[in-house]
């Protein structure tokens, strides 16, 4: 077994400097732009994150994933770069980032930035020259420009759709006037796909890992980051052959964009920059693959750990996720990763509402999933009355203590530790910023409920999100969700993050569990090596806890009971 065990407590000492600092990390991801607004100009930023170090440090996460902050037109909410080695203005300066990465180190805080190879923006000036240039130039060898079909190449390259709907081909017009070719984009069309066959692309994404490095970032999400290599040579299959050819295409490694196997020649070539610092930085992969293949993603000799988003996927039910963990718990191991967790994000619906949803849709085992049950209630426009909010927030609250118990890196999303509600039929359409919206022509509200700025005051014209308004609209009951409301109640989601935070990091120990015997099918129960147990009851009658001293629970224990969807420690 590879994995390395942590066998002594924690000190703040002991993990600023430790290699595996974030086998085991709480990582709380800030979504720059709706997280704290220090100039009043309705836009998070960076000196707004700076002034919040306190509260981060209070809260007891180990790490700050910073979604992008780099210069762009938010054509999808910064992963649309214009220039990777910079700050948007609208977000601050590369002094402020300094000021920034300087505040968190100095709490003990750790800095991961996200990193966006697959696509820059069209704004970027690769892309310009590209527009500028003539075909077959080494201008457009950056991106991936293609002649169309057709007698006068009028017909798109493929008929291939685009992850926020739409083609994936744009045709430009050419210099001189005429149209001209297509160029490839898997996401929105400002976001077109770079190419990673191209030398000059992957020596300067090497100058951009060692521009943030050397400038003490600690880590690096990696976005799509089973995207970057491709294969269209040839006549292209139709959208209709790649999906009949299903799951076996993505097995095989052989779809012309997804999850092929020369994309680890790329982390190949990081890790040797990874290693160049002490410690090594550090990477993470957000690659919606095949589970079977997503070790690769996480290997040491690789980016070095992995998404799994299998339990944001997952129901609230107790089989779902023990099987679940113990998967992926076992595939850590054999990769010599640590398994990561993660219930909200924001590419997706909030877990405190999903949880809140009646059960709909079903996998391929049969099974009801919340993620899908998250999807079809944005389809449906978003209603609040069709979410039981009660429920959804209890059960919300019972699965984030579980994942505080699991041996692994846990990631939270802001606004998860005030049990925030996705906002939903609230955003006005002509206030909507998503691509995934616009490019769907209105059909999914898409995903800027989850974006909504935090709610920080109970009151103010932003909820104290900023001396001025809120790029997004706020709702109403944010009042009574913001930190000023939850700060004062021993019993607030907030108060309970911030316990089990700081018990986490007291209590983290080698990584595995044992499932324990619990009687029910919808209890599980499980213990680390020192003792710490977790039990969550998963279903509607109360559950006589087993002897021990109760750390903390996600709502009250009554006579050593523990009632329906809830979650408590114990110390054996
Ligand atoms: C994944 C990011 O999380 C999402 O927000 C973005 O839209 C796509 N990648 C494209 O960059």
């Amino acid at each position: 077994m590879t994995t390395t065990a942590i066998t002594a407590p924690r000190t703040a000492a002991t993990f600023q400097d430790d290699p595996n600092w974030w086998r085991q990390a709480s990582v709380y991801q800030i979504y720059p732009r709706s997280f704290s607004d220090s100039n009043g100009d309705g836009i998070g930023d960076l000196n707004g994150i700076t002034a919040k170090v306190p509260y981060l440090t209070e809260l007891g996460v180990d790490a700050v994933w910073l979604s992008p902050f780099y210069p762009s037109a938010l054509a999808d909410g910064g992963y649309d770069v214009d220039d990777y080695r910079n700050v948007d203005p609208k977000l601050g300066t590369l002094e402020d980032f300094d000021a920034m990465a300087g505040a968190l180190h100095a709490a003990g805080i750790k800095l991961i930035v996200d990193i966006v190879p697959n696509h820059s923006s069209d704004r970027h000036e690769w892309f310009r020259e590209a527009l500028a240039a003539p075909k077959g130039s080494a201008a457009r060898d950056r991106y991936i420009f293609r002649d169309g079909l057709g007698e006068n190449g009028e017909l798109p390259p493929s008929d291939w759709n685009s992850v926020f709907g739409g083609p994936v081909w744009e045709r430009i017009t050419e210099p001189d006037g005429t149209p001209g070719q297509w160029y490839m984009h898997i996401f929105a069309k400002e976001q077109p796909d770079l190419n990673w066959d191209n030398q000059e692309v992957r020596d300067d994404f090497l100058t951009t890992l060692r521009f943030w490095s050397d400038r003490g970032v600690d880590g690096f999400r990696i976005d799509v980051a089973h995207a970057l290599t491709k294969n269209l040579e040839g006549t292209l299959p139709s959208q209709a052959d790649l999906d009949a050819r299903g799951e076996a295409l993505f097995l095989a490694g052989e779809h012309p964009y997804w999850d092929r196997n020369e994309v680890h020649g790329i982390y190949a070539e990081w890790r040797k920059v990874f290693n160049e610092y002490n410690p090594p930085r550090t990477a993470v992969a957000e690659a919606w693959v095949h589970v079977d293949r997503r070790a690769r993603y996480a290997s040491p000799e690789g980016l070095g750990q992995a998404f799994n988003f299998d339990l944001l996927q997952a129901d609230f039910d107790a089989a779902q996720f023990r099987r679940t963990v113990t998967k992926n718990l076992a595939e850590a191991e054999a990769s010599g990763a640590s398994s990561t967790w993660v219930f909200s994000n924001h590419d997706v619906v909030r877990h405190a509402t999903r949880y809140g949803l009646p059960a709909t849709g079903s996998s391929a085992e049969g099974e009801i999933m919340a993620g899908q049950a998250g999807k079809r209630w944005l389809l449906e426009g978003g209603r609040q009355e069709d979410v039981n909010i009660e429920l959804g927030l209890r059960r919300a609250r019972a699965a984030s203590l579980l994942m505080f118990a699991l041996p692994g890196s846990a990631y939270l999303y802001q606004g998860e530790e005030l049990g925030l509600q996705e906002v939903g039929v609230e955003i006005p359409d002509s206030e909507r910023q998503d691509p995934s919206f616009f490019r769907n022509r209105g059909v999914e509200i898409g995903r800027d409920g989850c974006r909504v700025p935090l709610p920080w005051n109970t009151g103010g014209s932003s909820f104290g999100f900023g001396p001025g308004g809120s790029h997004l609209p706020q709702p109403e009951w944010f009042a009574g969700a913001s930190v000023e409301a939850q700060e004062q109640r021993a019993d607030s989601t907030l108060s309970l993050y911030r316990r089990a935070l700081s018990l986490r990091w007291e209590l983290q120990s080698a990584e595995t569990l044992e499932w324990l015997e619990t009687g029910r099918e919808d209890v599980l129960a499980f213990r680390r090596p020192n003792g710490w147990t977790s039990v969550t009851n998963f279903g509607t009658e109360p559950f006589a806890l087993p002897a021990g001293r109760l750390l903390v629970a996600s709502s009250a224990v009554d006579g050593g009971e523990l009632p329906g969807a809830a979650t408590a420690w114990l110390q054996a």
